[in-house]
């Protein structure tokens, strides 16, 4: 059973809204895929947060009534037994009531009849501004306002429902935390088998296989987002989707795959050489983003921020890159700083939110220099990439790339490694390697 507490998280969301407010969630839609086919079912990660309910096309709506007695309503698509003969069994009104929890549930097609009533009189609602749900309550809007005359108000406020939900999605609870950690440990062992598997003569394809057939095997929902499994200089695409091609003696493999398990996301990346060993410019250059990668995740703390540790990676990578001969090793660092010298090797960012969305909600503040706080999780990883035509860089380097990634909880103290059970210094891989090999 969940350790995910759906109440919880209304309570919240109500604890921040004004008495008389009504918040309209939407769930997500079916989408297709070519046809008549959709692609699988995967429910808005707003909808799941407040509702736990996973079934496409329903409508959550949470009133804050001046008597205290807040109210959970549920629109969920009817029973119907000659369509669950074929898509599965529905909840229907006495599930959203019995499983889920919801105060008044309704079938869809009451939807038009009872929203109406629902926002009489009041100030505001909360909605995700600019969804298609937007549509539907001005029409609801315009019909309230033809009775101003029966002293009838419809409301006057519109808020974005995000601004303050994503808030609360940021900060993980201990049940959040609990289901993290098993995104992250499956994922971590997804990677480990895929480092056994991983031979020269085998291929991305098959790796690609390995990992999300693992995420699968272990009760995982689904990907948290499209595999990368990149042989050789296939890394040093950033966001490389084909994943078919034969991986080559001396290559290195560059897997970034995490799973989502009851609606959370794992974001690992490992690197390491196919044929169990380290080549001698593989490993320094794997080092130097690995040093690099263990202090930053040392400095996940509170109070400090993406701003901060993202200045921090790019000294320590542009110092990295001089040592490795990339960038003028007679040049300051602050000067190659400044004029972005780095960027053709390190382009993106050292990290992100993570949650329900791989990417996850939550602002990120003025140039990201938001402070972190004990319950937010995000990702640690710095990379060096080095183009195969890159005639600048020493041809032992060329093609090469790395990117270390890690899962990371910011705690009132030390940080916690969600992701830390993978073999990680060079040593530590050609050995689990050779001993899983063996
Ligand atoms: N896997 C996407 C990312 O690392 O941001
Ligand atoms: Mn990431
Ligand atoms: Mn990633």
């Amino acid at each position: 059973m969940t350790g995910i507490d759906y109440q919880n998280h209304r309570a919240q969301l109500l604890n921040d809204m004004e008495v008389g407010d009504l918040a309209v969630i939407p769930a997500g839609d079916l989408v297709t895929r070519n046809n008549d086919v959709h692609y699988r079912f995967r429910q808005d990660s707003d909808f799941r947060h407040l509702t736990g309910f996973c079934e496409p096309g329903s409508l959550a709506v949470l009133a804050k009534e001046e008597s205290g007695k807040d109210r959970f309503l549920l629109f969920v698509p009817p029973k119907d037994p000659a369509r669950e003969i074929w898509d599965g069994p529905r909840a229907g009104v006495e599930g959203a009531l019995a499983q889920f929890g919801a105060d008044e549930a309704f079938e869809l097609s009451a939807i038009d009849e009872q929203l109406p009533k629902l926002l009489e009189n009041r100030q505001r609602v909360l909605y995700p501004l600019g969804a298609p749900i937007g549509e539907r309550i001005e029409r609801w809007r315009l019909q309230l306002g033809a009775r101003v005359r029966m002293g009838i108000q419809a409301p006057g406020h519109y808020l974005d429902l995000r601004g303050i939900l994503h808030e609360h999605r940021l900060r993980k609870n201990e049940g959040e935390m609990q289901v993290m950690r098993r995104a992250a440990q499956i994922s971590a062992e997804a990677h480990r088998k895929a480092m056994v598997e991983g031979r020269p003569g085998s291929s991305e394809n098959h790796l690609e296989g390995v990992i999300e057939s693992y995420f699968r095997s272990e009760g995982a929902e689904r990907i948290a987002y499209g595999s990368i499994v990149a042989t050789g200089a296939n890394g040093c695409v950033l966001h490389y989707i084909n994943n078919n091609s034969r991986i080559e003696d001396g290559d290195m493999l560059l897997i970034d795959a995490g799973a989502e398990v009851e609606g959370y996301a794992a974001d690992i990346t490992t690197t390491w050489p196919a044929n169990g060993r380290f080549g001698e410019a593989q490993r320094r250059i794997y080092e130097a983003v690995l040093d690099v990668q263990q202090d930053l995740v040392r400095r996940v703390r509170a109070g400090s921020s993406f701003q901060a540790l993202n200045n921090e990676a790019v000294r320590q990578l542009t110092a990295a890159m001089q040592g490795l001969g990339l960038l003028d090793e007679k040049a300051s660092v602050d000067d190659l700083i400044e004029s972005e010298a780095y960027k053709t090797y390190y382009m993106h960012s050292i990290g992100h939110w993570l949650g329900r969305d791989v990417h996850d909600v939550g602002s990120y503040g003025p140039q990201r220099n938001r402070t972190f706080e004990p319950g937010m999780v995000l990702t640690i990883e710095p990379g060096i990439y080095i183009p195969p035509g890159d005639e600048t860089a020493p041809p032992s380097l060329r093609g090469l790339a790395v990117r270390i990634e890690d899962d990371v909880l910011v705690t009132e103290d030390a940080p916690e490694n969600l992701t830390a059970d993978l073999p990680r210094t060079a040593e530590d891989i050609e050995a689990f390697m050779a001993q899983a090999r063996a």
